[in-house]
This record gives C-alpha cells, structure tokens and sequence, in this order.
C-alpha cells in the first residue's frame, strides 16, 4: 500500500528541526516585548513579591540598572508602575513632579532613552487611599459610591503631562474611564507634547487575574470593593470592538487587550477589526499560575512559557506585556 495515498502528509514538514523552522508561521521576538517594572518610593533595596516569584518593587537606583541590562538583551519597552509612600483620595502622587514614577522616568530617558521605549502605566489606583481607578463621588466605604468618570480625566491628563514632561514616550491610561484617551490626547497637545504616544488599555476586563499585582503595588480596594463597575464583564467580546473603536476615535496609537490568555478570542477578533498595532497584557495571574504550576513540578516551565507566549502572539498581538521578558531574552541567547 505504501505510496498508494495520494493524501496531504502534512507530518512531511514536521520532519526535522530545520524544516519546522524553516515553515513556522509565528515567532516571539524580543524587540516587541515590555517588561513591566514595580518602582517603590522610599525603600533602599528591591523587595521580592511573594506571589510574583523574580519579580521585585525597585529602588530608584535598581530599576535603572535593570533597565539597562533589559535594554542589552534587546527588549522592545519597559512600563512602570510606582509604588508610592503616602496615597491620598485623588492619588496626587501620580502627577506629582517628584512622585516615583516621574522619577525614574527621568533616569532612565537619560540612560536608555534613545534605544528603548519608556511606557508609563497611567492611572491611580496605586496611589489612592481607596484603591480605586479615579476619584469618587461619595464616601469610600459608601457601597453606592462610584469613580466620578469626568473628575478623573481632568486628573488623567495632569497624570499624562507629568509623565511626558519627566521623559515617557508612551502614556498606558489603565483605568477604562470613558473619554480617558480623548482628554489625554488633548492635555498631552494643548502641553506641546504632540509626539506622545498613547497605549490604550482599551479592551481591560474586571480579571481575577490581577491579585499578584495588587500585591505588587500595595492596593486593597476599600470596603471589599471590585471594579466591575468600570473595568469589562468577562461575559462579553463584541463589547471590546466598541472600546475599541472609542479609542481610536480620540486618538489611541495603539490599543491593548488585557489580560491575554483567557482572551485570545478577544485579541483575534480586535487584530481583524482594526489597524493599528494590539498589545495584550499577560497579566501577573498567568504568570503566577506558570511558576506555581512549574515550581510544583508539573508542567516544564520553559516549554509553556513559550507556548504561552507564541499563542498570544499567534492570536494576533503585536506587543506583548509580559513578566517573562527578560526570561524570554536570555533564553534566546
Ligand atoms: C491598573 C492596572 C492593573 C494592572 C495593570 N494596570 C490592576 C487593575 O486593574 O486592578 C494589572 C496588571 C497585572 O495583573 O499584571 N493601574
């Protein structure tokens, strides 16, 4: 019988190494890669986070060296999220000249800036007393109390001009307040930082994926609270292509889906809707459930790594956020 199948073998191409690179039809690269990085105000070592294992809160001076070395191994982009002292109901620390973030964004223009992209995390959940996204409209502890959306983009784009002016070039709103890109693209213009860009978190889903994070920045949410009531119900995918289209509307360079994941049906359906470049954010939980799974000894952390990573990419995400960046890099080395 042999040679009487005039059938498709499609093994024929997954016969050597060579062959099934020579036809493979995604591969991760460095350089569309970001490392998000924790920078904590007042510490003087880095500190380990206990539920993202090789992920620390830096130091003014650590996050600089890391940086640098990230830039080495060839990653695309860094984003940062500060961790600061003292948090108060509006999270001024985020605007602030001398707050965290601003910064270490200064260091680091100075240090890298002209061969790696600095992205700054715009929002203010790290830095108010009630863990929210924005600021309130009545007593924190009230269960009828919500973010006040059109106070909050007046503190956004103050957020957006601070971070620009300290040498961002790249502002990530993250707080899924409507009109959020809009007032941003407007404060960012009418302050002459017209070649800003914005990453809009604009597909962002209230994830239970998150918690290590909230560990990362110190974020409780007041009274118990959640933030279903800004952030998208999982149950829904066409919502995301509504997100989308607000954001490209007022102005977003690129727009990102969040987390990665539980949504690559989100990031395929996004990456055939629109033009622009689609980041997507493997988030602190995906992360956390590959080095649990791994340091258990049930899965071979390198191999999903990995796959986690080209399925993201092959669902159709441009940009990867992820806190195997620098795994990835020396990986490939
Ligand atoms: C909000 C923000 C969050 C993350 C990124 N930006 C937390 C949230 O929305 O609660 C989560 C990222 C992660 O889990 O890795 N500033």
């Amino acid at each position: 019988m042999a040679g009487n199948f005039p059938v498709s073998r499609p093994r024929r191409l997954r016969s050597s190494a060579a062959l099934r690179n020579l036809v493979a039809e995604t591969r991760v690269d460095v350089s569309n890669l970001v490392a998000p990085l924790f920078v904590r105000e007042g510490i003087d070592q880095p500190l380990p986070i206990a539920s993202l294992p090789g992920v620390v809160q830096h130091t003014r001076d650590s996050v600089r060296a890391e940086v640098k070395e990230l830039a080495d191994l060839g990653i695309g982009a860094v984003i940062l999220f500060g961790v600061p002292s003292t948090k108060d109901s509006i999270g001024s620390q985020a605007f602030d000249p001398e707050g965290i973030v601003q910064l270490c964004l200064a260091d680091l223009a100075a240090e890298v800036g002209d061969r790696m992209v600095l992205i700054a995390d715009l929002c203010v959940d790290e830095y108010t007393d009630h863990g929210h996204c924005g600021v309130l409209d009545g007593p924190a502890d009230d269960p009828m109390t919500s973010v006040d959306n059109d106070a909050t983009l007046e503190i956004y784009g103050r957020i957006a001009v601070a971070q620009a002016t300290a040498g961002a070039h790249v502002v990530a709103p993250s707080g899924m307040m409507d009109g959020q890109v809009g007032a941003i693209r407007g404060s960012l213009d009418s302050a002459g930082f017209t070649s800003t860009s914005i990453l809009a978190y604009s597909a962002k889903y209230a994830s239970g994926l998150y918690g290590p994070f909230r560990d990362a920045v110190d974020v409780q949410i007041a009274s118990g609270g959640n933030r279903k009531g800004y952030q998208q119900d999982f149950r829904n995918a066409r919502e995301a292509l509504v997100e989308i289209d607000a954001d490209l509307a007022e102005g977003a360079d690129m727009v990102m889906v969040k987390p990665a994941l539980s949504y690559l049906d989100v990031i395929a359906a996004v990456r055939a809707h629109v033009n622009v470049p689609v980041a997507a954010y493997h988030v602190s939980g995906e992360y956390a459930m590959l080095k649990a799974a791994a340091a258990n000894g049930w899965i071979d952390h390198d191999v999903v790594a990995l796959e986690h990573l080209t399925a993201i990419k092959r669902a159709g995400a441009d940009v990867i956020l992820t806190y195997l960046a620098r795994w990835f890099a020396e990986a490939q080395q």
